[in-house]
């Protein structure tokens, strides 16, 4: 079990954030909720930015995103180095990502993904460990953008 979780999302993701916060403290998990806190306007890059910040200084071991569709808050949080954001929308998709890639973010849409689903998504993604070996490799290239 990750020890602290800390959670995002812009005014789409406002609702299933709320019900995923109250999923996951009734289950014994920490979870830091970094806003949006109503349904006012704002915008996704904002608080992808402030998760992706908030892990890599070591304030969280792991991190959920949510927006409307979960596109644009895993586009802003993938930007930083050392964050592996998954979007998923099912619960294959949310294994896989722990499995092979050591995921460290999970992205859920909350206008595209009932709460149900989303909520299956998330018990499996914070359940499944990294396999490690063939796939260690490959997450460290993630580390080099590529360069040779
Ligand atoms: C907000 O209207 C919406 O564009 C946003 O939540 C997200 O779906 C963007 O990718």
């Amino acid at each position: 079990m990750p020890k602290k979780i800390a959670i995002a999302a812009d005014h789409a993701g406002f609702e299933m954030k709320t019900k995923i916060i109250a999923h996951l403290v009734k289950k014994g998990f920490e979870v830091e909720d970094l806003g949006a806190h109503c349904e006012d306007r704002v915008d996704y890059p904002d608080f992808g930015f402030k998760l992706a910040t908030h892990i890599t200084a070591g304030k969280a071991d792991f991190g959920i995103g949510v927006c409307g569709s979960g596109l644009g808050i895993s586009i802003a949080l993938n930007r930083y180095s050392g964050i592996r954001a998954a979007l998923c929308h099912d619960v294959t998709m949310a294994r896989l990502s722990r499995l092979h890639n050591d995921a460290n973010v999970l992205c859920l849409g909350g206008r595209v993904t009932g709460q149900v689903t989303a909520e299956d998504i998330t018990d499996e993604f914070f359940k499944t460990a990294f396999e490690g070996g063939r796939h260690q490799d490959r997450v460290n290239k993630l580390s080099s953008c590529g360069a040779a």
